[in-house]
Formats: C-alpha cells, structure tokens, sequence
C-alpha cells in the first residue's frame, strides 16, 4: 500500500471494539499492521475479540473500562502507554441508541422516558469527551495523535422518533470541531480530531426498527432507501476505509472534518 495511508506500527485505543463497528475496525488496523488497545465495558465482548484478533497474528491488548468513568479510562491510558510507550489513534467508537430512548410510533416527545434520555446522551456526548480527555492528554504530552469519533445522520437533519440520539449525535459533531480547533491552537498542527457520519447500517441496535421478522424492509427503511441515492445499506466494512484514511499522514491536514458514509444520504434533499 502507498506509505502515505500506512498505519502500520501505529498504537490505537479502539473504545467499544467489543461492538459490531469496533469489531470491524479492530479487525481492519490489525491487518493494517497498528497495534491495537480493544477497550470495552463487557469483559465477555472484549474476550471473543481479542481471541479473534490474536488469530489474525495481531499485537493487541484488552481493557475492561468504562467510557463514562475517568478513573478506569486514566487507568488504561497508563497501561497502553506502559505496553507500547505511546498512544497514536484513538477511536471513540463505544457509543449507541438505546432501546428505551427511541419513541414507539404511537409515541409522542412528552411520553418520552427522562431517565433514557439522559443514558443515552451520556453514553454518546460522555462516552465521547472522558475517553479524548484520558488518552488525549498523551497526545498532547507526545504533541501527536488522531482521534476519531463517531456522528450520525442525525446531526445533519432531525431523524424522527430519536431525540436523545440524535441530539448527543449532533454535541460529538461539535465537540470534534471544538475540541480540533482547541488542541491544534495550544499543541501546533500533529494533533488531529475528526469525525465519521455512518449512514444506514445494519446493526444490532437498529435491525427491528429497519428490518421486519420476515427479512422484508420496515416502512421506515422503505424511507431510507428512497432518500439514499446508491439504494442499498451500507456494509460495516465500508467505513474501515474511511478511519484508516483520516489516521493516516495522507490526512494531515484534516482537522475539524465530519466525513459522511452515507450512500449520500446526506447530499440528497430527496427530490
Ligand atoms: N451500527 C450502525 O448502523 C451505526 C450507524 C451509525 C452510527 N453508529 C455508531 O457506531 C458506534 C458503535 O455502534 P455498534 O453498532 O458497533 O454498537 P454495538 O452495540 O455493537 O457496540 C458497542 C460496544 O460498546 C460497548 N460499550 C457500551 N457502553 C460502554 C461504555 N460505557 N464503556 C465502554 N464500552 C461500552 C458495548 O459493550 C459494545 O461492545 C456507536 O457510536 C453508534 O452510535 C452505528
């Protein structure tokens, strides 16, 4: 591969590698050749990923941490630096709606449960900020790292019948671009923070509400499709891609960005 998108010898703290997503990027930097910290709160997610990343010959390591606690993130900060003496990418993948946060249609904003509604924006905004404040605070002592986050089509335009989601979603878009223009300001330009919009994929969090029992597409997907102008779901291994890129010296100028996987959902007003 061209030098220029090499992350190999990089060291990634990858939050949520236990999950589908994280699965499918952990999976990707090894072959890539990165080093990889998998970090989950489930011991028995982290355990079925690190054997399967050490099948693929990967040099890796597994924490059990939690992103909403600084305690156990600092913790594992100063483990993966003991392990390999530097941390180069952290991927904030951990993160999610939940299924009590997601209105039933018949639901309206006022039968919304309040104490969903806080998880869920914490997991999102929380699970975003504490993991940049712990392993971030090594890149700026090393003056280099990249951290990748996760958005949403929901930060673009309201999604109905996700509030929560979506407007944690909407507070990671603007924490990159905060927290990209705060590092690069007091730690030069080795620093970078950026974002992946995903489209519509199917994953464990959102299969009922896109896929009906029979496999046929739910009403609501019936409206994603229409308004995505490559007409399909993505794939979870396309947005490998597109993180290896942004942690590459290929993006060293790419600061601030929110990059959409989308099928151009987001470039279509559906007309
Ligand atoms: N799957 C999709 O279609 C899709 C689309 C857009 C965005 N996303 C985003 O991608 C990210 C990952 O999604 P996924 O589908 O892989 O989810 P997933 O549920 O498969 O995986 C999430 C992982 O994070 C872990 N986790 C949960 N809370 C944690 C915490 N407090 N600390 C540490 N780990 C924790 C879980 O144990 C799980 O292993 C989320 O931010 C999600 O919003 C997913």
């Amino acid at each position: 591969m061209n030098e220029m998108f090499s992350i190999a010898g990089k060291v990634a703290v990858i939050t949520g590698a236990g999950g589908v997503l994280g699965g499918s990027i952990a999976r990707s930097f090894i072959k890539a050749g990165a080093k990889v910290a998998a970090i989950d709160i489930r011991q028995e997610n982290l355990d079925v990923r690190i054997k399967e990343l050490k099948e693929l010959g990967g040099d890796v390591v597994g924490l059990v941490a939690n992103a909403l606690d600084i305690t156990s993130l600092e913790k594992a900060a100063q483990d993966v630096v003991k392990q390999w003496g530097r941390i180069d990418i952290l991927l904030n993948i951990a993160g999610g709606n939940l299924p009590g946060a997601t209105l039933a249609p018949e639901q309206s904003f006022f039968d919304m449960n309040i104490a969903d509604w806080d998880k869920v924006t914490r997991l999102n905004l929380d699970g975003t900020v504490y993991p940049s404040y712990a392993f971030g605070k090594v890149m700026a002592e090393q003056g280099k790292g990249s951290i990748i986050n996760i958005s949403s089509m929901a930060a673009y335009s309201a999604i109905t019948r996700v509030p929560g989601y979506s407007a944690a979603k909407s507070a990671v878009t603007n924490f990159t671009q905060w927290l990209a223009t705060e590092v690069a300001l007091k730690y030069g330009d080795g620093i970078r923070v950026n974002a992946i919009a995903p489209g519509f994929f199917i994953g464990d969090q959102n299969r009922a509400v896109l896929i009906n029992p029979d496999g046929s597409l739910t009403e609501r997907s019936v409206k994603v499709i229409a308004k995505t102008p490559m007409k399909r779901f993505g794939d979870i291994n396309e947005l490998n891609g597109a993180v290896q890129f942004l942690c590459s010296d290929a993006a060293s100028f790419i600061t601030g960005a929110l990059l959409p996987i989308d099928g151009g959902f987001s470039a279509f007003s559906g007309v």
